[in-house]
């Protein structure tokens, strides 16, 4: 019986595709045979280039991509091949924070009704103050306004940053023991990144398990405890990321080493300080 948050064995996630000369539908092959684990309370990074299968992996655990072979179990409950509502029940402890926050907001909802939503599915809050409340609670989380003029705004009152932080805040509402973030920062200026990333790492010390997803291999050294490093479905290589950062053994690592830009100074600074 593993004690792992999440496992991950031999997944394989295809989607169908339109063959280039044929009118048969051919498949293509996303991820290729990947297993990792995440601890309880771990920080773990999931890192590869655009295309590589991050997100494939993200939604996978979800429910949301077509798993072909392989197990996924969140705790001891293993996902695959069980009926959907049974699946869905057993994913309540997990949250996915999507990767592109104006795709994952409803245009028609208020930040209100957006940050509540999981709330709604999994039934666990009754009666609108409460709910307002677990709202504004979870805003101030994130660094967001908590008054009710802003709970009442539509995402197209609000900056990339600001809806990237809700698709956060409305993840964090349910207390979830795993969180799945795809790129929670990519659409963040600098100054706000840091205090996302610390939100993460602040989960991760009251015991939660956090995987973040990103292309951006220095971001994830600094803090991560480990990193995985996908490249075209697989995983080439994983380790602590005090190595992986020292001594990457594989090419494709070093290649996403030598590609980031150096030390961005106050980011790399405010991370290490913590
Ligand atoms: N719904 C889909 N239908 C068909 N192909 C898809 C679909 N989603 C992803 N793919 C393909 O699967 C591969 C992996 O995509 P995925 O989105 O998982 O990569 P990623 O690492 O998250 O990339 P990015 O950094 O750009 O978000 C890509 O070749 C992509 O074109
Ligand atoms: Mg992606």
């Amino acid at each position: 019986m593993s004690e792992a948050a999440l496992s991950v064995r031999d997944l394989v996630v295809e989607y169908p595709v339109r063959g280039e000369r044929t009118w048969r539908r051919g498949r293509h092959r996303a991820v290729d045979g990947v297993s990792f684990e995440v601890a309880r309370g771990e920080f773990v990074a999931l890192v590869g280039e655009s295309g590589s299968g991050k997100s494939s992996i993200a939604n996978a655990v979800m429910g949301l991509a077509p798993v072909v072979g392989g197990s996924i179990r969140i705790g001891s409950d293993e996902l695959t091949g069980q009926p959907l509502r049974r699946a869905r029940r057993l994913r309540r402890t997990a949250q996915l924070v999507m990767q592109d926050p104006y795709q994952a907001l409803d245009p028609h909802m208020t930040l209100e009704q957006i940050v509540a939503e999981p709330l709604q599915v999994h039934r666990l809050v009754t009666g609108k103050a409460a709910r307002a409340e677990a709202v504004r609670h979870a805003l101030a989380r994130v660094g967001l306004d908590t008054s009710d003029e802003f709970l009442s705004r539509l995402p197209r009152d609000l900056s990339g940053g600001q809806r990237q932080r809700v698709c956060v805040a409305a993840a964090l509402i349910v207390e979830p023991q795993l969180i799945i973030a795809d790129e929670p920062v990519s659409m963040l200026d600098v100054s706000v990144r840091a205090g996302i990333l610390r939100l993460l790492d602040e989960q991760r010390a009251q015991g939660r398990s956090i995987m973040m997803i990103t292309h951006d291999l220095i971001t994830a050294l600094a803090f991560c405890d480990r990193v995985m490093v996908l490249e075209r479905g697989r995983i080439v290589e994983q380790g602590p990321a005090s190595r992986i950062g020292s001594a990457p053994r594989h090419p494709y690592t070093r290649s996403l080493l030598d590609a980031s830009p150096r030390m961005r100074g106050a980011e790399f600074e405010a991370a290490i300080e913590g």
